[in-house]
């Protein structure tokens, strides 16, 4: 706490009231306003565009400066130097690993990529069309049924357990639900494989052939998922520490990050953006979709561009073009028609005055829906994708929040309904 005070006064109260200020280790004061209730009043925000609705000391976003930090780190120093598993262990311990640590942390995930047998018997009973999303909140909803007898969420053991499950089994759920989708058999976790290998021979690779996966999709898929690891309080997040403020079992709490994350507003961009670049469909209709994005009268959006904290380049943005072009290249489908209409938008957006106003950039899911795609992903995949990458943030939040002081998460609201009225009698 500062020394700091913030006095509010109320109209036709002679008192005003002082709230303590706190400060962050970065990052703007904070008031603090828990006394207001004992005032009478309520604050009013939502959207939450200025409340903070806990402390934390996982991840840093400063949107004005376009700066993401893990534990302390900067994303694009993770992304070139560390690897996904690691950055997952710096969101879990809060430390990187020494060798021996990362070589323990690496087995423990290897040894738990397995599902149980009966997951893949509840897959079944999904239509091979239905959205991979829907399924995968399912399946993860599942594993709650199979982890709940003695599951204490209270024991830091337990929740660790939780944590390398989730971690471990997520690329094999994901790759499940794809091969379900397409009637194929579904391949089993390969331990000579490491992790990013091992998802794209679940999700690609078929029995009658040995492992076979590139090196250079495998070291992309790796960054991407490595890039999606964590966003701090973000609508998923906040929804898996709301769920989990309940004491809800931890796989339940995913689902409902999952289910968060699905919207077109979140996770979803990346498969929304796919989809705007098939509608736009020629580069000649790019100025026309550009004049919609701006008509006040349209509710057509860019897709993939703009962001709630990033008022800058997202510096995951940055790392992830890099990747996009190392991919197109490594796959020779640099002149692809939808790659093409994909960069000339993104050329015109950040040249447009209405885009640089409102500070407007491509956001991550631009770029990697266009890689997915590449890659092969279909499109029904890509916040699957994303959700296996948050998993580590997710049970990492989640975690934080169980392990220490924590209440029921619990908004107030400002009521406008009708006043109190007697039931009319006839
Ligand atoms: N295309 C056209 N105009 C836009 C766009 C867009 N993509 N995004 C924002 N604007 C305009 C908006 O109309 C408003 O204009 P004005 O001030 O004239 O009324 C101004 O920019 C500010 O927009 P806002 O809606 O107040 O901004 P927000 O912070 O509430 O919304 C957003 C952020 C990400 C929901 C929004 O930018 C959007 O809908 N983008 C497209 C969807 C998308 O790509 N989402 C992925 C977000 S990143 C992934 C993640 O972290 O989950």
């Amino acid at each position: 706490m500062s020394d700091k005070k913030a006095r509010i006064s109320l109209a036709g109260n002679q008192d005003s009231i002082e709230l303590p200020v706190l400060n962050g280790s970065i990052g703007p004061d904070v008031i603090d306003v828990r006394s207001l209730v004992s005032h009478g009043v309520f604050t009013y925000d939502p959207g939450f565009m200025s409340t903070a609705s806990t402390e934390s000391s996982i991840t840093y976003i400063d949107g004005d400066e376009g700066m993401l930090l893990h534990r302390g780190y900067p994303i694009d120093q993770l992304a070139d130097h560390s690897d996904y598993l690691e950055t997952c262990y710096l969101l879990l311990h809060g430390e990187l690993p020494n060798p021996t640590e990362k070589k323990s942390f690496v087995a423990e995930i290897t040894r738990h990529t397995m599902v149980d047998a009966q997951i893949a018997q509840l897959l079944n009973g999904f239509q091979r069309n239905a959205h991979p999303m829907a399924v995968l909140i399912s399946l993860t909803g599942a594993l709650a049924a199979l982890y709940h007898e003695g599951l204490d969420v209270d024991d830091p053991v337990h929740r660790r357990l939780a944590a390398i499950r989730l971690i471990a089994k997520m690329p094999t759920l994901a790759a499940m639900i794809y091969k379900h989708s397409i009637g194929q058999p579904i391949m089993g976790p390969v331990n000579a494989l490491n992790y990013s290998e091992n998802f794209l021979h679940m999700m690609f690779g078929v029995p009658a052939e040995g492992p076979s996966v590139s090196p250079v999709l495998a070291k992309a898929m790796d960054v991407i998922f490595l890039l999606h690891a964590d966003h701090e309080q973000n609508a998923s997040t906040s929804t898996v520490r709301l769920a989990g403020s309940t004491g809800a079992n931890p796989y339940a709490c995913i689902a409902s990050g999952i289910a968060a994350l699905w919207g077109p507003a979140h996770g979803g961009a990346n498969e929304a953006v796919l989809k705007m670049l098939n509608e736009i469909g020629d580069e000649s209709r790019i100025e026309e979709f550009i004049a919609r994005a701006k008509d006040k009268d349209d509710p057509f959006r860019l897709m993939g561009f703009g962001h709630r904290v990033y008022k800058n380049f997202d510096p995951r943005s940055k790392v992830m073009r890099k990747i996009c072009d190392e991919v197109l290249a490594d796959l020779g489908v640099e002149n692809d028609p939808l790659f093409r209409i994909a960069r000339r938008l993104e050329k015109i957006a950040l040249e447009d005055q209405y885009f640089i106003d409102r500070k407007l950039y491509p956001n991550v899911d631009f770029y990697s829906g266009i890689i997915l795609k590449a890659i092969g992903i279909p499109m029904g995949m890509f916040t699957v994708v994303f959700a296996l990458g948050r998993t580590p943030g997710w049970i990492s939040h989640w975690n934080e929040m169980l392990s220490g002081a924590y209440k029921i998460g619990r908004p107030r609201q400002l009521y406008r309904g009708a006043p109190r009225r007697d039931y009319p009698l006839f």
